[in-house]
């Protein structure tokens, strides 16, 4: 197996830094986690969908690979009632092999990270263990960035270019954090390396610190992952296009494919 990158900062808050507004894809989940009590949740990172998940009463595993995410996911428990906390259960765990020795009726690997499975092995590994993990009848969801997305993100750039993707106040300490991106496709590999320049300024705008992370992906379109599926038994039942569960077209903001086993 291929080394996996950490993919988030030392300090995983800037992980919820970065994602704090989005939740474009919470409503979704909602909706098709419906008549599921036990969700296996791959990639869990710091509880974005999870808590969300827990709050409506499921039973939510979630592994995660980083134990620094999983350490920044604890220590929101304790703000969250017991009966909350008791529907959560964190794994240390690498998707592309692990056994958690249950069975789960949904089974996901939300917000793209499948992407960070770097290697066709890597893929078809993480899709076996997802289906060991599925119960009878139960359904598996994972969620790509389509290369509309790719596009438009300038993930398929190759030219040195450093972008300014986001900056945020603190509203507490009054410092701006800022992060920074070069981006580096290589279309023979399909694989994404992009260095991610996390910088913190004072509130008086003196620079303070950085800190830099590879961030790698594969990127692959539809026909493709269909067949990765196949190869491992399974089977799309239904593709959605975007967060409103709409269809699947060539402009799409994102692909939502809900699988079974053949
Ligand atoms: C983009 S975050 C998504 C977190 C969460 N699912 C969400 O929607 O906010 C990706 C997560 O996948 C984890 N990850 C990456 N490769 C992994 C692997 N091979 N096994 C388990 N987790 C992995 C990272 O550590 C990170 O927490």
């Amino acid at each position: 197996m291929t080394d996996v990158f950490p993919q988030v900062p030392n300090k995983p808050s800037w992980y919820d830094w970065l994602y704090q507004n989005t939740d474009k894809d919470v409503e979704m989940y909602r909706i098709l986690t419906e008549g599921h009590d036990t969700i296996l949740e791959c990639g869990v990172g710091t509880g974005r969908l999870a808590i969300p998940w827990a709050k409506q009463g499921k039973t939510v595993h979630g592994i995660d690979y980083s134990e620094k995410m999983l350490e920044e996911f604890r220590q929101k428990l304790p703000h969250f009632p017991t009966e909350i906390q008791d529907n959560i259960m964190l794994h240390h765990a690498d998707m592309r092999d692990f056994d958690l020795g249950q069975k789960f009726s949904f089974v996901c690997i939300p917000f793209a990270s499948f992407v960070y499975l770097l290697t066709p092995e890597d893929q078809k590994s993480c899709l076996r263990s997802l289906k060991k993990h599925l119960a009878d009848g139960g359904t598996i969801v994972i969620d790509l960035p389509t290369w509309q997305e790719a596009m438009e993100e300038h993930w398929l750039a190759n030219d040195n270019v450093m972008r300014k993707e986001k900056q945020f106040v603190d509203e507490k300490t009054g410092k701006t954090k800022q992060m920074w991106t070069t981006t580096h496709f290589d279309a023979s590999t399909q694989l994404m390396e992009q260095y991610r320049h996390y910088r913190t300024y004072s509130k008086d705008g003196q620079f303070e610190e950085e800190q830099v992370v590879l961030w790698k992906s594969r990127f692959f379109l539809f026909g493709e992952f269909k067949l990765l599926l196949e190869a491992c038994g399974l089977t799309i039942t239904k593709v959605y296009g975007d967060f409103q569960l709409g269809p699947f077209k060539h402009d799409s903001e994102v692909m939502v494919a809900v699988i079974k086993p053949v």
